[in-house]
């Protein structure tokens, strides 16, 4: 009896690109996993009418009073919606809270993030204006485990990105995007082996 490909979570706070080249990963064959729920923050956020089209669930987290993190409550509510779609990892594609004690107990080492820069170059928000600001020459993005460090789990795969002199923080952005795209789900590939479940 061949294994059931593993369960993904996706969470996002944007505008879902990332999950859309994961699910499109998935569809050709090129990435082995099912994306069994997408998740986000905001009600409003772009990523959950793209799940929707490609007739993915959906759930929206519970509000919470701070603007960088869940609630404690809201964190055992989003532990318990994993549980309850027998999640086996949890992919952050623009998910813009911390994630703090439940959920990173919930899942020890079963958390993917990525970010846009060479880590540990640029941790942080808008790390595309933080490579500019730097006139650094290249830049890129980071496929990572999750821990209780902001941006600072072991790194997974990275892609380099050139930054070109008459970039403005959008054409970098979308460079970077770009280069995500193809990383992330790769890079998820070589970790979700069945061996690992
Ligand atoms: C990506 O640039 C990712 O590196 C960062 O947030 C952005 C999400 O973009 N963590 P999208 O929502 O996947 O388009």
């Amino acid at each position: 009896m061949s294994t059931p490909p593993p369960r993904l979570a996706v969470l996002g706070s944007g505008k879902g690109s990332n999950f859309v080249a994961l699910q499109e990963a998935i569809l050709a064959g090129e990435l082995n996993a099912t994306i069994a729920l997408v998740l986000s923050d905001l009600p409003d956020a772009t990523i959950l009418a793209r799940a929707k089209a490609f007739g993915l669930p959906t759930a929206t987290l519970p509000p919470s009073p701070f603007k960088t993190k869940l609630s404690p409550e809201g964190e055992t509510a989003l532990v318990d919606l994993l549980a309850a779609s027998k999640i086996d990892w949890v992919v952050l594609a623009g998910y813009m809270r911390v994630v703090k004690d439940p959920l990173l107990n919930a899942y020890p080492n079963r958390i993917i993030n990525i970010h846009p820069s060479l880590l540990p170059a640029f941790k942080g928000l808008r790390a595309w204006e933080q490579a500019l600001a730097a006139s650094a020459k290249e830049t890129g993005c980071t496929v990572h485990f999750v821990n209780k460090d902001i941006d600072a789990g072991e790194i997974i795969a990275q892609q380099r990105v050139p930054v070109l002199p008459n970039d403005t923080p959008e054409t970098l952005h979308a460079r970077i995007q770009e280069a995500e795209h193809a990383l992330f789900p790769a890079a998820l590939a070589k970790i979700l082996r069945p061996s690992d479940l």
